[in-house]
């Protein structure tokens, strides 16, 4: 298949990773659509039905979540009809229609007190409600038996779009001369523009032979506060930083204390050479 002619859906397409994708394409030879939720809610059976078969993609790359980490453990019925029961329905229409699908996924699904990087193969075992959730959504990709599929389990995920935690750090440093952040988590923080890249880099490569799940997170790994403290000096900010524990920052959801996905999978089927997160960062 020419590059030229592969179409492509990317659903959720005004999230972060959404618009990374959305912004980077033009470099790119693929026909694609970006649909955000009002032009395609992935919770409406009849929806995803209509629209993709009017498209009829080659591939479809599922950014479309519920990503409210802490809201999740109120509000788990949203959460796993988005996460889990829409993954579902779109992995149903993909089976049907021969079509590919590339779905994004979480560190969550792992518990989160390892000591080593987590593997593709390590047993999951998420400790929130969203991570379960996304757990379900993946679970429902590998049942299907889906020919072509990537499911890429990302971490800490940031960019200058959508909310997430550099732009958030950003926002605080201007409003507050002194930031508290935990220094007794640990991840690996990943550039969503370099996961953009990467999909739309090898998305040709995306075949039977190469389907399965995949790391993918900027090599190294630091604290929130490591992470908090290197956006900070590449603002040039001159807002004082100090370390707490995790214990003086209480969330609904309990976050993971060492979340970092061992990537050489990908490293050794693609070739692909991550960028060492401080060096992403820039
Ligand atoms: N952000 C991270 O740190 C992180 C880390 C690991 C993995 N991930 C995974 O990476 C993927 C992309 O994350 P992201 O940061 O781009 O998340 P995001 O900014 O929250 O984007 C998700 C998008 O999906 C949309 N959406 C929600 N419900 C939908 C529905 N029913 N139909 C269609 N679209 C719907 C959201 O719209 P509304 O906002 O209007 O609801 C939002 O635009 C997700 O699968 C996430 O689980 C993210």
């Amino acid at each position: 298949m020419s590059k030229r002619s592969i179409k492509i859906v990317v659903t959720g397409a005004s999230g972060q990773l959404g618009q990374c994708l959305k912004s980077i394409s033009t470099n790119w030879d693929y026909s694609i659509t970006f649909l955000d939720k009002q032009n395609l809610d992935i919770t409406s059976v009849k929806q995803v039905y209509d629209v993709l078969t009017t498209i009829q993609p080659d591939i479809i790359i599922n950014t479309a979540a519920y990503t409210h980490v802490d809201l999740a453990e109120e509000e788990s019925d949203r959460a796993y009809q988005i996460n889990a029961e829409a993954v579902n329905t779109v992995t149903r229409f993909c089976k049907e229609n021969e079509t590919k699908l590339i779905h994004i996924s979480t560190d969550y699904v792992f518990d989160g007190e390892g000591l080593e990087p987590y593997t593709e193969e390590r047993e999951t075992n998420p400790k929130t409600v969203y991570g379960a959730s996304k757990l379900a959504g993946e679970n429902s990709i590998l049942n299907s038996n889906l020919a072509a599929f990537w499911i890429i389990r990302t971490s800490w995920l940031y960019s200058n779009y959508g909310k997430n935690f550099y732009k958030t750090i950003l926002d605080l440093a201007d409003k507050n001369t002194i930031l508290s952040v935990v220094n007794d988590q640990w991840g690996s923080p990943t550039r969503a523009e370099e996961l953009a890249d990467f999909i739309l880099r090898y998305l040709p490569q995306l075949s039977s032979e190469t389907r399965g799940i995949y790391h993918f997170s900027n090599s190294g790994s630091c604290t929130w506060f490591d992470f908090a403290k290197a956006i900070l000096n590449k603002h040039n900010s001159h807002t004082e930083i100090t370390a707490i524990k995790s214990s003086e920052f209480p969330t609904k959801a309990r976050r993971p204390s060492y979340s970092v996905l061992d990537n050489s999978k990908i490293t050794q089927v693609f070739k692909y050479k991550f960028k060492n997160w401080l060096d992403a960062l820039g």
